[in-house]
């Protein structure tokens, strides 16, 4: 019944909006934090393009603006609501303007009322469980009330349009939410809990996806190990897509607790996954691990590493690292720049702890100075970078398929791709290449990327 009446109404309120704003109308989408939210404002940008907006070429053309929030560092929510409010100027120009704010810091409790009376130019409100509900919102908008609505929880919404950023290299939701609750992390309590999408939907929008030219999916989840219960039922949807013949497979983010033997097997012998894994550890320190409520020890994170490795050698590592969560000694955090030592990740997306109210760390006492923290992630950043440095020297000489992605923003001669191991090479071609496969010599290695010739 619910289906049917939404779909009918979903269909109802695009034709009321297109009649109600007329022609021309643009919209520009800002997006913050993860490729959840990404993926999310694709989403969003199918269903304001169904309502007849199009896309505008910059914030100051658009006559609807939305933000895709994120709350899992305070400076994500400061950046946004820095943003939001400068909007406010540009809608005195232009009064007819549009405000849209969606995405996981909506969900905090309490924020939408925050927006509600702190920001009253601010015409939608909206959270991550009801975005399928945009064409609604936008459609109170335009007739003049404010379209503010947050759901606790959400189910699954099949069916619904995209505009993808990418015409060959996709992004495959395959499950929403979380239910470690790591006990610095807001997401389970924003996101809510685990729900996975029928096997037989992920398959078919990947067929479709390869069937318009597709060469790269990557599949996008919270922790995809969990996937309908179990790191088994991941890594046979993970060899079903296999035998499609998608060039390209990856995926993040995974858990090292659910991390099964199947998946690590599935490194070994799959012949579109590619040599590379995100496994965030958090931390070297089995007491802070602990703390974090983790699940693993750093002996068993390091036991994961040495099998994936022994399956794919060549395979690429690359995590999330937290410093200065409560309590974390000197010593413990030395713990975490060793473990790196052993690990030797490809990269390092490092952070400093920040409390999010409502998760259990954000009450733990916490008495190291900011300025130690920061001089902690400086260190574990310095050391990153030599990391970074030796594995991409480690590629020189070698031959590699590289996915074009885009011509370099310093040159149109130049264009950047990725190899499987998802390093980034730039090499002398054209925009003619993007979105096709080139065998590229590695001739050198800078910070960051490397160089290199077509072969
Ligand atoms: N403070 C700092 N970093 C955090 N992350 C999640 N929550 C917090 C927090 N409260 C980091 C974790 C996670 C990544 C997406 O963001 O490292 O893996
Ligand atoms: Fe947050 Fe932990 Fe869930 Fe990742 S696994 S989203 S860090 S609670």
């Amino acid at each position: 019944m619910e289906q049917e009446y939404d779909r009918f109404s979903r269909e109802m309120d695009a034709r009321a909006v297109r009649d109600a704003i007329g022609e021309g109308k643009k919209y520009h989408i800002v997006v913050y934090g993860c490729q959840m939210n990404v993926r999310d404002g694709e989403t969003a940008a199918g269903l304001l393009e169904e309502m007849g907006f199009s896309r505008a070429e910059s914030r100051e053309d658009a006559d609807l603006v939305l933000f895709e929030t994120c709350c899992v560092r305070e400076n994500a929510e400061n950046r946004a609501l820095g943003n939001v409010i400068w909007l406010k100027e540009l809608k005195r120009d232009k009064p007819d303007l549009l405000i849209a704010v969606g995405g996981c810091m909506m969900q905090e409790p309490g924020m939408a009322e925050r927006i509600r009376k702190m920001y009253p130019f601010v015409d939608i409100v909206f959270g991550t469980h009801n975005l399928y509900r945009l064409r609604h919102l936008v459609r109170e908008a335009v007739e003049g009330r404010r379209g503010i609505e947050i759901l606790g929880e959400g189910g699954l919404q099949e069916g619904l349009p995209a505009v993808r950023q990418s015409s060959f290299s996709a992004f495959v939701n395959i499950m929403y939410g979380c239910n470690n609750f790591c006990s610095y992390c807001i997401v389970p309590y924003v996101r809510g809990r685990e729900r996975s999408r029928a096997q037989e939907d992920i398959l078919e929008e990947a067929r479709r996806l390869r069937d318009s030219g597709v060469q790269e999916i990557t599949l996008l989840g919270q922790n995809v190990n969990s996937y309908q219960g179990g790191g088994a039922a991941f890594a046979e949807l993970l060899r079903r897509l296999d035998e499609m013949g998608i060039p390209r497979i990856r995926f993040m983010t995974s858990h090292p607790k659910d991390l099964s033997d199947e998946l690590i097997a599935a490194f070994g012998s799959l012949k579109h996954l590619c040599g590379h894994l995100h496994l965030p550890v958090q931390s070297g320190s089995d007491r802070i691990l602990r703390e974090m409520n983790r699940h693993y020890t750093r002996e068993k994170y390091l036991s994961l590493v040495e099998r994936l490795r022994a399956v794919r050698p060549d395979i690429g590592l690359t995590t999330d690292i937290i410093v200065g969560f409560p309590g974390e000694t000197e010593e413990e955090f030395r713990e975490t720049l060793s473990l790196c030592r052993e690990v030797r990740y490809d990269a390092a997306f490092t952070f400093i702890y920040s409390p999010r109210q409502g998760t259990r760390a954000a009450s733990m006492p916490d008495d190291t100075p900011a300025a130690e923290k920061t001089r902690r992630i400086e260190e574990l950043i310095a050391l990153q970078h030599e990391h970074t440095a030796s594995a991409l020297a480690s590629q020189v000489g070698r031959v590699e398929r590289v996915l074009v992605e885009g011509v370099s923003e310093r040159s149109s001669e130049t264009v950047m791709g990725k190899t499987s191991r998802f390093l980034a090479v730039n090499f002398p071609g054209k925009a003619d290449l993007v979105g096709s496969f080139v065998d590229v010599r590695i001739t050198g290695a800078g910070r960051n990327t490397l160089r290199g010739e077509r072969v």
